[in-house]
């Protein structure tokens, strides 16, 4: 299939590793112009490089600290400026912690509400004027199945996933005449060094291995496996992609089965 997205210009945010890292390589080889961000400068010039070598597109990495708002104007304007519009915005960010429900502060809430759900705002809300410009858009925010099941030890994230899915879903309906498309991606595990910690944190309170935790974890997907970053990939692709013209406002899974309700 062709996406019908080459030379267009793309925001993966948070892409130095995991699924956005995933991502962003997967837009770069249909020939999409990529701008990555992330906090550790080695190790988002490592992803650009990689990405660079297995696509035939520069990659522009910039630093940008996800909670902060002036980073999050900065990467936008930067963008602009060099290549004069911005076509597809993949919002990811690095994840909440896991832990007992009443163990965390008002400080943790704060954090957790600034990363995964203000920087969404944030970034749509100095993106979609661009768009709207444009009158063409596609945004995916990079969620989790905690907004449509409730995960173990995980209150932070179950919260405000949900959040940021009312979030798309109203964005979704406001600028749908401009011919911009919001859409969110809930994964279930996956392969990553996010799950790798989340794992070893839970198996840690659980007094268990972290081989046996995963195991557990494994036992309760139907598919009896975790996804790759590159499966969510495919999916984020192909929503920013032409051909997914007439998708918007949908929450769509991508867990190997594990979400039990019907929608
Ligand atoms: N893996 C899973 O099973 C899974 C399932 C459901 C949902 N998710 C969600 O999907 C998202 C990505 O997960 P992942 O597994 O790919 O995570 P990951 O492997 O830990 O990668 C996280 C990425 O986010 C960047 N990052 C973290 N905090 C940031 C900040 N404040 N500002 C800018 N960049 C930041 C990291 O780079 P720096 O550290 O250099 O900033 C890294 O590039 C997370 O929100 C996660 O909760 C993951």
């Amino acid at each position: 299939m062709n996406l019908g997205i080459a030379g267009k210009t793309a925001i993966v945010s948070a892409a130095s590793r995991g699924i956005g890292k995933a991502i962003a390589l997967g837009l770069a080889k249909e020939g999409v112009n990529m701008v990555i961000c992330a906090r550790n400068e080695a190790g988002l010039r490592k992803t650009a490089h990689e990405i660079e070598s297995a696509s035939s597109i520069k990659v522009v990495p910039i630093i940008a600290d996800l909670t902060k708002a002036s980073e999050i104007k900065s990467l936008i304007e930067e963008t602009a400026d060099r290549f004069g519009w911005i076509d597809i915005l993949i919002t990811n960010a690095g994840g909440p912690p896991p832990g007992p429900s009443l163990s965390f502060t008002d400080q943790d809430w704060e954090h957790a509400m600034v990363l995964n759900l203000l920087s969404a705002v944030r970034l749509c809300r100095e993106v979609i004027p661009i768009m709207r410009s444009q009158g063409w858009g596609r945004i995916v925010n990079m969620v989790s199945v905690a907004a449509k099941q409730p995960l173990q030890d995980m209150i932070l994230s179950n919260s405000i996933r949900a959040a940021v899915i009312g979030l798309a879903k109203t964005l979704s309906q406001e600028v749908a005449a401009d011919n911009i498309t919001v859409n969110s991606i809930c994964p279930g595990w996956i392969l990553t060094d996010r799950l790798e910690s989340v794992v070893r944190k839970q198996a840690e309170g659980q007094h268990k291995t972290y081989e046996i935790k995963l195991a557990e974890l494994t036992a309760d997907i139907p598919m009896k496996r975790c996804g790759t970053p590159e499966e969510v990939a495919n999916l984020a692709m192909f929503l920013s992609s032409e051909r997914a013209s007439y998708i918007t406002g949908a929450t769509i899974q991508i867990d190997g089965g594990l979400v039990k309700g019907l929608l």
